[in-house]
């Protein structure tokens, strides 16, 4: 089989951590040709740090000179929809960070332009391929957990906000925890219930802190770049202007629900976890604990687990390998893809409607939002 010829847009933190590495693990199956992003020393850098013989600082001249067939973007959110049919009017497929969109009808839009062009489009919603959600959606396909009607999860970071890249700019990001963390945990939780229909969604956003603490001490890998990042910019808190907490409430059209909080700085302790309740047992994540009865009595169950076979454990972003080989399989021998394309129009719709809720101050039934 001939090797796929892979571009990467934009050479930032994602792609330097997570996208370009994981194509080099794969070198039997693509060859990564160039790289680009508007900042020079970042596209030169790159290219030389992982030995990738073209880079440019334009899109277009790279995607005309290179015709690759696949490209992965890695540019800031308010740029996937732009840098993505652009890749597509080259011919090519596209792996897209998250959210692919910031409101569902670009997201549509993007999807129809894959469809009609024969090609894929893939979100990287990568926490679905952690090992704890990965054996949860197995105990949900095998029957162990039941119907699950209920989940909630908080991805608090008590003091994390990115200090890198353009993530508290409303016009670049779109939005800030929720477009951040919380879509992962939505996308990830969705579908450990077996990705029911979302009827309506409530949602509140706050920001208190980040535009005042300029001098609060956190580590990047707080911030969530656990590798680091190249491209360090000096951070002015009061340019800071999307939310840095977001709480809400997902019902679904099978009567169950979701009710989370994320956060880039709040006073609460840090927290990661995600708990669901099913007819037959509740699971909490990540420690793999099942919830539900032997006989007459309560049983916790621990599975035992092997840590050493989670696969790329030591990678800063180990979902990555395995969703680039997933779209890439897909590409090559039409292997099914794990996240669907209804599934990410879904999840840019919660989106929509979350913010919307947040600033009408009710909860927006999806029916608004897809007409
Ligand atoms: N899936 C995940 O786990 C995960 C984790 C972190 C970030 N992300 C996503 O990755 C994306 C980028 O995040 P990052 O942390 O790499 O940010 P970053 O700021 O490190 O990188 C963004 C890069 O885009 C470049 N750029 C901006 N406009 C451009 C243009 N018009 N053409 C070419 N290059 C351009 C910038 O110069 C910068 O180098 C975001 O959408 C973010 O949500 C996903």
């Amino acid at each position: 089989m001939e090797k796929l010829k892979v571009a990467v847009i934009s050479c930032g933190m994602i792609a330097n951590k997570a996208h370009i590495p994981s194509y080099k693990h794969y070198s039997d199956l693509c060859e990564v040709v160039a790289v680009c992003d508007l900042n020079k020393d970042a596209a030169e850098q790159t290219a030389k740090r992982w030995d990738i013989p073209h880079w440019y600082t334009d899109t277009e001249e790279m995607l005309a000179k290179e015709r690759p067939d696949l490209v992965s973007v890695c540019v800031p959110n308010g740029l996937h929809k732009q840098m993505t049919m652009l890749a597509f009017s080259y011919g090519c497929h596209v792996a897209c960070e998250k959210p692919i969109a910031l409101n569902y009808n670009d997201a549509r839009e993007m999807f129809d332009e894959a469809d009609r062009l024969g090609k894929t489009l893939l979100a990287c919603q990568v926490l679905r391929y952690n090992p704890e959600y990965m054996f949860a959606r197995e105990m949900y396909d095998t029957g162990v957990l039941g119907d699950v009607y209920y989940s909630e999860f908080s991805l608090i970071r008590r003091r994390g906000v990115p200090k890198w890249g353009a993530f508290h700019k409303k016009s670049a990001s779109g939005g800030g925890a929720l477009c951040d963390l919380g879509v992962h945990m939505i996308d990830a939780g969705i579908w450990v219930m077996g990705s029911p229909k979302v009827k309506s969604v409530s949602g509140m956003t706050s920001s208190y802190l980040a535009r005042n603490e300029k001098d609060i001490v956190m580590s990047l890998a707080e911030s969530g770049a656990p590798a680091g990042v190249f491209t360090r910019q000096v951070y002015k808190p009061e340019e800071f202007e999307v939310e840095e907490f977001a709480s809400g409430c997902l019902r679904f059209e099978n009567g169950g629900s979701m009710n989370f909080k994320t956060s880039w700085a709040v006073n609460l302790p840090p927290e990661y976890s995600m708990r669901l309740a099913g007819t037959k047992a509740g699971i909490l994540l990540p420690e793999m604990k099942l919830l539900g009865t032997m006989g007459r009595y309560q049983a916790d169950i621990e599975p035992r687990t092997f840590p050493a076979e989670a696969p790329f454990a030591s990678e800063p972003f180990p979902g990555h390998y395995q969703l680039l080989e997933n779209a890439m399989a897909h590409i090559q021998k039409g292997e099914d893809l794990l996240i669907k394309p209804e599934q990410t129009l879904q999840i840019t719709a919660i989106i929509e409607a979350f913010y919307k809720s947040a600033e009408e101050g009710r909860e927006v039934e999806l029916s608004e939002i897809i007409k």
